[in-house]
């Protein structure tokens, strides 16, 4: 490991190669049909707004997000024979911790017997995945690390109004890792470009609003379901078209790439007619837009690594290929990456 403190004269010149991806999915799906015996829904409405049809819920009450990112973690690890010992951080993107603290990537960390790594926890709504990729490569590319675990875990079931059917069609719980490693020689490897940003001035637009300081857990926030995720899904649908739209043209602008330089198209998997409206704005061809929301669901955090984990799986991107990243949520946040494999 390098000394500290590192400074701008001691920076060399270093790529990110994703060395591994890992994810993981509860075994237990909860169909369409099975929210039509829950709610007033059905599939048809369903999977005509969101393009969903099945999503993994998490059932065990044992179980939780730390879990899940452990497990995708060690999916990635292993498939590449990495020792846990090496890792320097883990760091997990979640909007569902296992408790306000202590922070799950530490739980995970425990989990996984990555003993040397320091680990902490990154809030960004939906977008936490490509924020906590941007925070990894600062530390990548500083040199004050050599190996990351960057999570993106969620078990959005938890916090589930299952009586609010405008909410609970939506979301699977669900978890992807990245595990990255510094890369001297192959310096062009890893992120071309970031586009990340929020507007707090739409914070209320989605909220889980009891539990943390502001409104501490009490009779009153259960008995009036304030510990569920609330959302104006309308409005979110509006802002995420636009906010998609232009930070993706910013993000091209910064790469200095066009829409055909890009191999595939990772967008936050939240509903399918807003993938839709990107790939018609941008005439992206349909069958280099990776979708799976028909599967999963909203997964939020763990959305895009897993998505990406799929397309590797498939073969739909290689060594030399530029893929770009897309998310948004809560907060609201957005962040956009092209990397390069
Ligand atoms: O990752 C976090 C980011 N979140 C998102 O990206 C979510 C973005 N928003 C959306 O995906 C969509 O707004 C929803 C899928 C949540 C809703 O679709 P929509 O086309 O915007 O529907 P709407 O909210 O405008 O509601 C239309 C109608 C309403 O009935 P009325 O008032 O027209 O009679 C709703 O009550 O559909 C009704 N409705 C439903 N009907 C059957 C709402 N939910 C359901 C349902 N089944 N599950």
């Amino acid at each position: 490991m390098p000394t500290f403190p590192v400074t701008s004269s001691n920076l060399k010149p270093v790529g990110i190669k994703l060395k591994s991806v890992g994810m993981y999915v509860p075994d237990k799906i909860l169909t369409n049909e099975d929210l039509e015996k829950m709610v007033d829904t059905s599939d048809e409405w369903i999977t005509e707004r969101t393009g969903i049809k099945r999503r993994h819920i998490v059932d065990d009450p044992n179980v939780s997000t730390s879990d899940l990112a452990a497990w995708a973690a060690e999916n990635a690890l292993k498939r590449v024979g990495e020792d846990p010992a090496n890792i320097d951080l883990v760091l997990v993107g979640t909007a569902t911790p296992d408790y306000m603290f202590p922070a799950t990537a530490c739980i995970t960390q425990a989990k996984i017997g990555a003993n040397n790594a320091f680990a902490f926890d990154l809030e960004a709504g939906c977008s936490s995945f490509i924020y906590a990729l941007s925070v990894a490569t600062g530390y990548l590319k500083s040199g004050m690390i050599r190996k990351a675990l960057v999570i993106g875990a969620d078990t959005l079931s938890r916090v589930t109004n299952w009586k609010d059917r405008s909410t609970c069609i939506l979301f699977g719980d669900g978890a992807g890792a990245f595990l990255l490693e510094a890369d001297e020689e192959n310096t062009q490897l890893g992120p071309i470009a970031f586009d990340i940003g929020s507007d707090g001035n739409y914070a209320e637009l989605i909220t889980l609003p009891a539990g943390g300081a502001k409104l501490p857990a009490s009779e009153d926030t259960v008995k009036n379901d304030l510990h569920y995720l609330q959302m104006r899904g309308r409005e979110v649908f509006r802002l995420a078209v636009t906010t998609i739209e232009a930070s993706l043209e910013r993000l091209l602008g910064k790469a200095g790439l066009k829409i055909e330089d890009i191999s595939v198209f990772i967008f936050h998997q939240a509903n399918l007619r807003i993938i839709d409206a990107a790939i018609r704005r941008f005439g992206i061809p349909k069958e280099k837009a990776y979708v799976n929301i028909q599967e999963y669901g909203n997964t939020s955090s763990a959305s895009i690594p897993i998505a990406f984990y799929e397309v590797l799986d498939k073969g739909l991107a290689k060594p030399g290929d530029k893929v770009l990243m897309m998310a948004f949520g809560a907060g609201f946040t957005w962040g956009g990456v092209i990397w390069q494999l």
